[in-house]
């Protein structure tokens, strides 16, 4: 039996797109012998699979994502959307190299493959906050040297997201990503942060500094709103560095309303 429990399904086009930019800059992913990415509970519909494929394929293109849930009757869905699209009845290329599979935290892949990255969004929400490690590193176990874990969640249309990368030496960053227009207050994300990381967010806790740093930047760079929302957030990013966190990335990145920090600036206590 694959490991894990169904939960909802609930997806929505689009709603990745934050997560899919930021895969497409995973090195391992442009650069290994084997391109296989796994969409590990990839929800009621086919789409954010395919989605994810169609925009990696664009820095690697010869990418393969293999989508995997846990409820049968959710494999079958998604093959029957993947038939219409081989019959070029939908936006997506009609050869896009994706596939359906069944399977859990296991990541079962056929021929002894091994993914590059596993992408599991929005799956480990509707889990105990206890079940986060031993589902990490069962699906760490599976991914080939050098490969990555990108686990999170966002809210139903994509605007407010965030994820954790997991290796095999751990942890390694938190990152967040926000649609910058319209932005009252960046801790918005502390309602759809990583399941490790969303019971965290109280006093004592480095998530909670980095929540309230946060805020008191995007205040202070106020007066730059006048520029527009991205160079208040690159002010804000600026200041969060100058007060020590330990923020990686370009200013490429921290552009699109990206933020990442180093896993052990937020890491629970
Ligand atoms: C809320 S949906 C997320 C869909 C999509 N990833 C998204 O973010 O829009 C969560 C899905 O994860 C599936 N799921 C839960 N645990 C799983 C596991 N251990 N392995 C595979 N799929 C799982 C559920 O069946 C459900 O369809």
């Amino acid at each position: 039996m694959p490991i894990g429990t169904i939960t909802r399904g609930t997806t929505n086009t689009n709603r990745l797109r934050r997560v899919d930019r930021f895969m497409q800059t995973l090195p391992v992913v442009r650069s290994s012998v084997d391109p296989l990415v796994v969409d590990l509970g990839y929800g009621a519909s086919a789409v954010t699979s395919l989605e994810l494929q169609s925009r990696l394929r664009k820095v690697r293109p010869d990418v393969e994502v293999l989508g995997l849930e846990i409820d049968k009757d959710r494999v079958r869905t998604a093959t029957e959307q993947l038939d219409a699209v081989r019959r070029g009845e939908t936006s997506f290329a009609s050869d896009a190299a994706v596939s359906f599979a069944r399977g859990g935290f296991e990541v079962p892949v056929r021929d002894g493959r091994r993914p590059a990255a596993i992408r599991a969004f929005n799956v480990l929400r509707q889990y105990d906050e206890s079940a986060v490690a031993d589902a990490w590193r069962l699906m760490v176990s599976r991914l080939q040297p050098g490969g990555v874990l990108v686990e999170g969640t966002c809210d139903e249309i994509g605007r407010i997201s965030s994820w954790a990368t997991v290796t095999a030496d751990g942890p390694q960053s938190l990152t967040m990503s926000l649609r910058l227009k319209k932005l009252e207050r960046p801790s918005i994300v502390a309602e759809r942060l990583p399941k490790a990381l969303i019971h965290r967010n109280v006093a004592g806790e480095r998530i909670a500094d980095l929540m309230t740093e946060l805020d008191r930047q995007w205040q202070y760079s106020a007066p730059l709103a006048a520029y527009g929302p991205v160079q208040r957030w690159l002010a804000t990013v600026d200041g969060l560095i100058t007060a020590g966190w330990p923020v990686l990335g370009t200013g490429a990145r921290w552009r699109l309303g990206e933020l990442t920090v180093a896993w052990d600036s937020v890491a629970p206590s």
